[in-house]
């Protein structure tokens, strides 16, 4: 067992109609003029952004808007928040959205804190001294932003995705309203629950310590995932499974599901960032569509875990031949995200990279990761290659 930090300072307001609360927790974190920022039109639709709006002007907090957040986010709109924020002062970044705007928020916080160009963070070429404070309202359960240090921005030249963690940038409040994801797509919601499940394989598939409560809490998280996931397939109108896939994706990227394991693989997601910013797909689906040929590329190399995977996660009866247990618990959770209409592939994903593309991806990935990325194996930029190779045609090498 490793020692540990966690630090997960996000005030969290859980319920129905807990978005009327926003004014009032931008004052109480001494917001006095407000940026709400927000995507491409869902929260205009549904009327949330009026309510939140109205929830304001209650508490008298003047505020400026800028929209039009995408997934992937673009480094060209936090550009201009940052511009929007400085013109109109303001002291506090209320995100209405996913990840996406969440991380944009956090962007924008970070350029209007520091000097210089925001982009030095992603680009690993300094670190962030402050962040204007952000607050959430989620509408999406996925990306786990509402309270990660993380925030994960694309540079629309070169089609760089890049991720940036610090600890100053977890968001002050997260308004969790279930009800508030009632509108999603089927296939956004798949995709929530994808990264949500993701966020915690990733610090579950190490080769650090072993702490059983770590462990334990994991794989409760992934089952009631894959279980409530099944729900929303079905009916995507229940509250109840809404409720608990919200509270996953908070709890699954908080660092909670990693306490004491040194649990920080995130070599899918590294594969995957690169993926989305080449194609602009969704990351969930990303994900989905590489995780079976990262597993088979490295499960060899991490038995231990994705045995006990297989058995206590995906329910494979416990045997002998721990390799062909572990092998079944890859095709059980496989079969899961087929079963969610999720990608197990590029082709499934409706990509198809070229080997010159394979390769640019390969190389970036380990430019990102500064060289070798992983826990449960670890990997350089030929094994990121030969991943993307099988993802690609499909084969075990
Ligand atoms: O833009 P609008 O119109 O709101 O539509 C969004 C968007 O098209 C829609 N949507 C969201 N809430 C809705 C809704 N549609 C109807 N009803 C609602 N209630 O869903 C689409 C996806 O939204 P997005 O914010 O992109 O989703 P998600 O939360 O999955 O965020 C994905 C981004 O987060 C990054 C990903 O890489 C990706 O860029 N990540 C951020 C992390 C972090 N900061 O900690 C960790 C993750 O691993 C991830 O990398
Ligand atoms: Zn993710």
């Amino acid at each position: 067992m490793f020692n540990f930090n966690y630090y997960a300072p996000t005030k969290v307001i859980f319920g129905k109609g807990t978005e009327a609360e926003a004014g009032k927790l931008v004052k109480a974190f001494r917001g006095t003029k407000a940026l709400i920022h927000y995507g491409s039109g869902s929260v205009v639709r549904s009327g949330l952004l009026e309510r939140v709006k109205a929830s304001l002007d209650a508490e008298g907090i003047p505020y400026a808007e800028l929209g039009g957040v995408v997934p992937n986010p673009r480094l060209s709109l936090v550009y201009e928040g940052i511009g929007l924020a400085k013109k109109e002062g303001v002291d506090f970044i209320l995100a209405i959205g996913g990840g996406s705007v969440i991380d944009s928020a956090k962007a924008i916080g970070y350029g209007v804190a520091n000097e210089g160009d925001v982009w030095d963070y992603y680009g690993r070429e300094r670190q962030a001294e402050a962040c204007l404070p952000v607050g959430v309202v989620l509408t999406i359960a996925a990306a786990g932003s509402e309270m990660s240090n993380s925030s994960v921005i694309t540079k629309e030249e070169g089609g760089l995705k890049r991720g940036y963690r610090n600890d100053i940038c977890r968001p002050k409040f997260a308004i969790l309203d279930p009800e508030l994801t009632l509108t999603l797509p089927d296939y956004q919601t798949a995709c929530g629950c994808t990264d949500i499940l993701m966020h915690t394989m990733e610090r579950y598939f190490t080769n650090g310590g072993n702490m059983e409560l770590t462990d334990q809490l994991a794989e409760g998280l992934m089952r009631t995932m894959m279980e409530k996931a099944r729900v929303l397939k079905e009916n995507p109108q229940d509250y109840a499974a809404r409720a608990e896939v919200m509270w996953a994706g908070s709890l699954s990227h908080n660092g909670l599901t990693g306490c004491g394991n040194g649990g920080d693989d995130f070599a899918t997601h590294g594969l995957e960032h690169e993926m989305g910013g080449l194609y602009d797909v969704a990351h969930g689906a990303g994900l989905a569509a590489i995780w079976g040929s990262w597993a088979r590329y490295v499960y060899q190399d991490c038995l231990p875990r994705f045995y006990r995977f297989a058995v206590n996660v995906m329910g494979v009866p416990a045997g002998k031949d721990e390799a062909a247990v572990a092998l079944e618990g890859i095709e059980a959770m496989e079969e899961f995200y087929r079963s969610i209409q999720m990608p197990t592939s590029f082709a499934e994903l409706g990509i198809t990279p070229t080997e010159e593309e394979l390769a640019d991806m390969a190389h970036k990935c380990s430019v990102a990761a500064g060289g070798k990325k992983g826990s449960a194996k670890v990997l350089y930029e030929a094994d990121m290659l030969a991943i993307y190779r099988m993802a690609a045609s499909g084969k075990t090498p």
